[in-house]
């Protein structure tokens, strides 16, 4: 597939070199061409074509109703504009549940345009990351709270709180490290435990709403930049009002259609 790629390209090494030199990682979710363009064009370090989309793009309640497809559409369309970020695409709920699919659903997202993928969980799909990692593909991994198990869990509830969670996120950090991930996502991780996995591990971390202790930082860009309006977030300080602003130029247009009638 034909890319416009540039001499400032991010690679994961990039991103590794990072976890040493102290460099801040910033990262913002994207799925179509202009909210990626305008992310490239802005600096961001990674876009994260994320299942949120499920939500914020597709009007589902949560991610467990996306697919292979809906990701590999919208990341088809976010690499059509992205020059220099590193991408990075999720792997949906299901898309691996075996070895064998998550290398196959893997590579769809690669071949879709994506730099890399990310997966939910770690001890519970080791083998999943490193039959993935081992075919050369770079992997993110994500632990903490799992917005594709939130309908067990019973909603997004912070993790890393007791001894016990403690120990398990820990070790989760130390699996994605082992299993050849080159960089982790905390989410709704106690900043406390945030930061001292982020000192125990090698990789970055990038934290959402986990605390500033982590690597980088990644939020959802709908909740950035005040897109979604209906629900935010917790841990968001959106930083612009782009629903204030979409109403107020389509109530503007909607009146000058009628008085000029
Ligand atoms: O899907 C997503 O947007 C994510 C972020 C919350 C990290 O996984």
């Amino acid at each position: 597939m034909f890319r416009w790629t540039s001499v400032n390209k991010i690679t994961p090494d990039i991103i590794r070199s990072w976890k040493v030199s102290g460099r801040k990682i910033t990262a913002l979710t994207a799925y179509d061409f202009p909210t990626a363009k305008l992310l490239d064009e802005s600096d961001i370090d990674l876009i994260l074509v994320g299942d949120s989309l499920g939500m914020t793009v597709l009007g589902y309640p949560d991610t467990t109703r996306v697919r292979m497809d809906d990701m590999v559409h919208h990341t088809r369309a976010v690499s059509r504009a992205v020059t220099s970020a590193l991408i990075v695409a999720d792997l949906p709920i299901h898309s691996y549940d075996r070895p064998d699919l998550a290398v196959e659903n893997a590579k769809r997202l690669i071949a879709a345009g994506a730099d890399a993928v990310k997966l939910e969980g770690a001890q519970a799909c080791s083998e999943q990351i490193r039959a993935i990692t081992g075919v050369g593909i770079e992997l993110v991994g994500h632990i903490g709270m799992l917005p594709q198990h939130v309908l067990e869990e019973g909603g997004y509830h912070r993790k890393g709180r007791t001894p016990d969670e403690r120990e398990f996120l820990l070790k989760e950090a130390e699996v994605i490290e082992e299993s050849g991930g080159f960089g982790l996502v905390l989410e709704l991780v106690d900043p406390p435990t945030a930061a001292s996995i982020t000192r125990s591990i090698s990789i970055p971390t990038i934290g959402i709403g986990s605390g500033y202790g982590c690597d980088g930082q990644i939020l959802v860009f709908h909740d950035l930049v005040g897109y979604f309006p209906w629900f935010t977030p917790k841990h968001v300080k959106p930083e612009g009002d782009v629903a204030g602003e979409v109403r107020k130029a389509v109530r503007a247009y909607v009146e000058k259609v009628r008085r000029k009638n």
